[in-house]
């Protein structure tokens, strides 16, 4: 894919969540579609009913993800964990109540009206000294050199143009030893040519999935260890299929689509 592919692609997947954010909208479906109440997607994504009656209403209802990466992941307390793509900071605040107050969590978002909203969020919550959301592309973090204990994304790689690079900024930026937890979407074939280009459909999660065997090879060939699928869901299944991931773009949700946990871990030097 050339250079402009990939300006046109960020642009529309840009586009759309600015959209998401200015409407406090949580669900991807639009405005007129059957969505189901928003708190009740997050539920069937993998939160808990404790995890998200611990978090402010228009945080707890808020889930744009296609999982719950903390799910499996092992937080301790004093460490700096990065959400990657954090929307409205539904993930950085629930790592926020793991990593305690000597912890940090950073939520890196590329589009401005989601940053807004979840600073704002954040402020009312009253955990903005923990909380820190930056503005910025996760295929060129603003994050130092081993700086992070622990990367976290939900939903979100499958949107970039340059899975690579996610993957080698996401390397760079673990502290040796670090560890990664993401939900993403996955496919078991390959995408049809066209969907590969529908625009709208690259920002409803879909048209930007890899095959799962060529996702996992890009994570190992980062430097990667111990990469491995924690989870896996059919992500056509009805209830699935009301919340992000649901095509809600021109082209049709394809059969072979998956919801997957995946942990990797950057090695000790
Ligand atoms: C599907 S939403 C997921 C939001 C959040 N992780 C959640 O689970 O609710 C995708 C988010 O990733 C952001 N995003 C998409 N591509 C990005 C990129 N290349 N760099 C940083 N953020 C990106 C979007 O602005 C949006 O807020």
């Amino acid at each position: 894919m050339d250079k402009s592919q990939q300006k046109q692609i960020k642009e529309a997947v840009r586009r759309h969540y600015a959209e998401l954010a200015r409407t406090g909208s949580s669900s991807c479906c639009g405005p007129d579609s059957n969505c189901v109440p928003t708190q009740s997607v997050a539920q069937m994504i993998g939160y808990s009913q404790q995890e998200l009656s611990s978090l402010p209403e228009d945080v707890a209802g808020s889930s744009l993800g296609c999982g719950n990466p903390l799910a499996l992941s092992e937080i301790h307390r004093g460490e700096v964990v990065l959400d990657l793509g954090s929307g409205a900071g539904l993930d950085v605040m629930l790592a926020a109540q793991r990593v305690g107050e000597t912890g940090r969590v950073i939520g890196l978002d590329m589009t401005p009206d989601m940053i807004e909203r979840s600073t704002r969020i954040a402020e009312r919550a009253g955990v903005d000294h923990i909380v820190e959301f930056r503005l910025g592309e996760m295929e060129d973090m603003p994050v130092d050199n081993d700086s992070v204990d622990l990367v976290v994304s939900n939903c979100v790689v499958n949107l970039s143009p340059d899975k690579e690079k996610v993957f080698q900024e996401a390397y760079r930026v673990l502290k040796p030893g670090g560890r990664m937890f993401i939900s993403d979407i996955v496919t078991s074939q390959p995408l049809p040519e066209d969907m590969r280009h529908d625009l709208s459909s690259w920002a409803g999660c879909v048209s930007g999935a890899l095959e799962e065997s060529e996702y996992l090879n890009i994570i190992r060939k980062a430097g990667f260890e111990d990469v491995a699928v924690m989870d896996k869901v059919d992500a056509t299944r009805a209830e699935l299929g009301t919340a992000c991931c649901d095509g809600s773009g021109d082209a049709p949700m394809p059969l072979n689509i998956y919801s997957i946990k995946v942990g990797a871990r950057k090695g000790a030097r």
